[in-house]
């Protein structure tokens, strides 16, 4: 049985990428080519589109696509970088579409376990060839993870009721099919008829948990940056708040750019009120990572790294001094002592 799916905010999305006829473009949630079948059509002979989907369903409906101009890829998109190394496109991509979530042939089709209305097995992976389940999860985590599931990736009110209730129930026999599981819930949350069925929100965490949804968005945003091209576009698709979240934050930071300290010279500690710890070691790998010579602006010798967080710059500190590209940790000065606990 085929099943489709409809591509939203189309038209917001080939306005967003901005388009050039002739530029590389990711399209990292393939789903049913809703989306790359219109970015085709915007491109020239020159023109480049790269699919990606974890799911092998949508793979195999990628490879009816017969154009040389695109290309398919089962992976993740938290391996974006990855992906685009191997490619050779690193750095050129001058578009990247991130339509997140699950699409409707996920859905409709009860044998992938997504749905909550129609009976499959309890199952809900986007990638088939993962290992983890969402009978795995339901049947063997611990309440507590369990209820912060329900409530972290839900926002279910009663997580902890629900994950209670499921772990005295998978006792006396597990859990193995969605109907079976959707109908426990919603006896479990009881109250009046709602138009939402009342699983929802728990069968949101669950597919969450099961596919690692946030950290592969986390993934997939920080590697965009090295991804694209100057002048390249990100384009992100998202559903529901939590991921909404992630997005806003991670675009808002990136335009900010870096945290750094204000008023130096000042000591460690008011350092660490003003910049968390872990964003200050970020930006010292950075400087390390790209070379001394791109940075120009000024630092003072403030920051002290503890050994165990940072070996490479440990006991070093930035420094005002010119900055040699050549010589390794050029403009860090050596410091008799780290961070304050040790
Ligand atoms: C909402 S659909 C995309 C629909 C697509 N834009 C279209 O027009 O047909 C989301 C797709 O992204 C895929 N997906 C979700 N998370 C992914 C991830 N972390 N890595 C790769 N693909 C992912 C899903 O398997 C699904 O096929």
């Amino acid at each position: 049985m085929a099943f489709s799916h409809i591509p939203v905010l189309l038209n917001e999305v080939l306005e967003g990428l901005n388009i050039k006829s002739n530029g590389i473009y990711v399209d990292a949630t393939f789903g049913r080519g809703g989306h790359s079948k219109k970015i085709l059509e915007r491109l020239d002979e020159n023109g480049r589109l790269y699919g990606l989907d974890r799911d092998l369903a949508a793979v195999e409906a990628a490879k009816a696509i017969e154009d040389s101009r695109f290309t398919i890829v089962h992976s993740a998109f938290s391996n974006l970088k990855e992906v685009c190394t191997n490619l050779g496109i690193l750095g050129k991509v001058d578009g990247i579409l991130m339509d997140i979530g699950v699409s409707s042939p996920q859905i409709d089709d009860p044998s992938r376990g997504f749905s909550f209305e129609k009976d499959g097995p309890l199952d809900m992976r986007m990638d088939q060839s993962s290992s983890l389940t969402a009978k795995t999860i339901v049947n063997t985590y611990s309440k507590q993870d369990l209820a912060y599931i329900f409530k972290v990736y839900g926002e279910e009110n009663f997580a902890a009721k629900v994950a209670t209730a499921i772990v005295r129930q998978r006792e006396i026999k597990p859990f193995e099919t969605t109907l079976e599981l959707s109908e426990f819930i919603k006896r479990v949350i009881g109250g009046k008829p709602t138009p939402k069925h009342k699983a929802t929100r728990c069968f949101q965490a669950l597919r969450i948990a099961v596919n690692a949804e946030l950290d592969e968005l986390k993934q997939a945003l920080e590697g965009s940056l090295d991804v694209l091209a100057t002048d390249g576009r990100l384009c992100v698709i998202s559903f529901h708040s939590l991921e909404d979240r992630i997005v806003k934050n991670f675009i808002k930071d990136q335009s900010q750019g870096q945290k750094v300290p204000s008023g130096l010279p000042i000591t460690y500690e008011e350092a660490e009120k003003q910049v968390p710890f872990d964003d200050i070691v970020d930006y010292i790998l950075k400087q390390l990572e790209f070379g001394y010579s791109e940075y120009r602006f000024r630092l003072l010798p403030i920051i002290s790294v503890p050994l165990d967080l940072c070996p490479e710059v440990s006991f070093c500190a930035l420094s005002e001094e010119v900055h040699s590209p050549e010589i390794p940790c050029a403009g860090l000065q050596e410091r008799s002592h780290g961070h304050p606990d040790r």
